[in-house]
């Protein structure tokens, strides 16, 4: 059965191109996904259909109304059996792949787009998690669905061409991933580290490995800290340590550097820059 995501939105003309476009339309096309949005403002009752309304107590700024959210949430949940339904604020949980991935095995997802300064919070009882997709404010909800209904759709079975892509990526198992490189071998005086080129799987999983760490350690220290908390073995000294730290294959590129058990002096001469 298709995976039906809903978003609720005073703009869903945002999603006209978000939808069409790349893997999600083909998804689409395919039957895997259903992509619906529901304009909270039909479900306003007043003349004007208004949905939003100056905070009590004062303050800058409109607040969306309960009446019209509410309305317009029960009548998509009737729709939508089982699906959870995702406030979106920047004062929610923060999102990560294991809670992709967990939607991703459910039926659906509905997904609240706030705009101005957020919802009326009496809507917070009737969601079913309240989520952020980083520390910074946009302003409105809709790139946040967009930037959801794309991670959760690209793992539904029959998306993502090669299934094995949205296995061994960042994020799956703690770390960020290693680094890519195509053809060219040489480009501006930059090559492809040597160890790539090898045919030597297993030292090219090791590099691969100590790649990811490194960066990890570097790009991302709050995933890092948890990360040898579980594997603290990647801080052990080698039993037995190489003179050199050349690749297998004795590569001399500045990228072939990395040794697993290295991690600890090897990070700063990664290939970062930033
Ligand atoms: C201008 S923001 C409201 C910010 C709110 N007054 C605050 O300070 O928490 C308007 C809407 O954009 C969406 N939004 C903004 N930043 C977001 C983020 N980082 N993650 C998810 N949604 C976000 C939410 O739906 C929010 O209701």
């Amino acid at each position: 059965m298709a995976f039906t995501f809903d978003i609720l939105t005073l703009f869903p003309g945002y999603f006209d191109g978000v939808f069409r476009e790349s893997l999600l339309g083909k998804a689409e096309d395919g039957g895997l996904v259903v992509l619906r949005t529901t304009q909270i403002r039909d479900f306003a009752t007043d003349r004007h259909r208004t949905t939003d309304d100056t905070p009590f107590g004062g303050g800058a700024g409109m607040v969306m109304k309960i009446e019209p959210i509410s309305t317009c949430l029960r009548a998509v949940r009737e729709a939508a059996p089982g699906a959870p339904v995702v406030l979106l604020s920047p004062a929610g949980h923060l999102l990560e792949q294991a809670r992709v991935r967990r939607w991703a095995a459910g039926p659906g997802l509905i997904v609240l787009c706030g705009r101005y300064e957020g919802f009326d919070a009496r809507i917070e009882p009737q969601v079913d998690e309240i989520v952020s997709i980083g520390d910074y404010v946009l302003g409105g909800g809709e790139p946040a669905a967009a930037v959801i209904v794309d991670a959760v759709a690209r793992l539904l079975p029959g998306v993502v061409g090669n299934p094995e892509s949205v296995v061994e990526e960042s994020h799956e198992d703690g770390l960020v991933e290693y680094p890519h490189y195509t053809k060219p071998r040489v480009f501006e005086d930059e090559s492809v580290p040597d160890v790539l080129l090898s045919g030597n799987h297993a030292a090219i999983r090791a590099w691969r490995r100590a790649q990811a760490m490194a960066r990890t350690r570097l790009r991302r220290p709050d995933l890092w800290a948890l990360y040898v908390e579980v594997h603290p073995e990647v801080l052990e000294p080698p039993k037995t340590r190489r003179r050199s730290r050349r690749a297998p294959t004795g590569g001399a590129n500045r990228h072939d550097n990395m040794n697993p058990h290295d991690i600890t002096v090897n990070c700063g001469a990664a290939d970062e820059t930033d």
